[in-house]
């Protein structure tokens, strides 16, 4: 049986003060929750959040992280560090660091790759840009996506992964995927994981969906077969608008 998560990325939002503000009534609005819980919160306010979410049901997640160990690399965050503050997943790939910061299939892979080697829960993020999608190459894309980022990762370490499917025309737009085709795209991404693993694996692993997911929007996408949970931007950020979606 696949477990529930509800993820949100807070995306570049919230001071530390803000943070604890936030987190503080969040918690016990989401206590009892019967899916796990994550926040994906910026670096600034990790050590913050670790400390505001312990004894909690809400799980710290980082939006990136470097795959070197340490070094010279000016702005990068290395693994250790997270570690240091108690951040269990951390967001891999996403949209707009494809777009905006050069994160390639290479980088990404490198990074599931330093996840694993440190105990985080990598959160692959895939999906197709609009253009693709109107052009028929939704599924070479995704295709393209997945077996890059898997490439060279046991299968006994790709069990530990879990995906986001996050269509890039759907994130912040308010236009989400309908069910039907956001858990007929999941499907497809677990045929490809089976293909490169097995049945057993691609069945077994967590797979999110993300893109202007809203309180509205949560109960018939987690009624989906193949949809286990959600990765949540904007309304990650309104508590009412969060609780609602985690207590769905
Ligand atoms: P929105 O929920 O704002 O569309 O963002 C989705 C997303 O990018 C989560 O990672």
């Amino acid at each position: 049986m696949r477990k529930n998560v509800i993820m949100g990325n807070w995306k570049m939002h919230f001071t530390v003060e803000e943070t604890d503000k936030f987190l503080n009534k969040l918690i016990p609005k989401v206590k009892d929750a019967k899916t796990e819980v994550v926040v994906c919160v910026p670096f600034t306010s990790l050590a913050l959040a670790s400390n505001t979410l312990s004894g909690s049901n809400i799980k710290l997640g980082a939006q990136n992280v470097h795959f070197e160990e340490q070094g010279a690399f000016t702005g990068e965050i290395s693994p250790n560090m997270l570690k240091s503050v108690g951040v269990s997943h951390v967001l891999i790939g996403h949209s707009e660091r494809r777009i905006y910061f050069g994160e390639s299939d290479e980088t990404v892979n490198k990074k599931i790759h330093t996840c694993l080697k440190h105990g985080f829960v990598p959160v692959l993020c895939v999906g197709e840009s609009l253009k693709e999608k109107e052009d028929g190459d939704m599924e070479n894309i995704l295709t393209n996506q997945i077996k890059n980022a898997f490439l060279n990762i046991s299968s006994e370490d790709a069990s530990k992964v879990v995906i986001a499917y996050e269509p890039i025309w759907a994130i912040g737009t308010g236009k989400t995927a309908t069910s039907i085709d956001a858990d007929n795209t999941i499907s497809f991404i677990r045929k490809v994981v089976s293909s490169i693993y097995n049945k057993e694996i691609s069945e077994n692993m967590i797979m999110l969906y993300g893109g202007s997911v809203k309180p509205n929007t949560i109960k018939e996408q987690m009624s989906m077969e193949n949809i286990d949970g959600a990765l949540v931007g904007g309304a990650s950020i309104v508590v009412e608008d969060f609780e609602r979606i985690v207590n769905f």
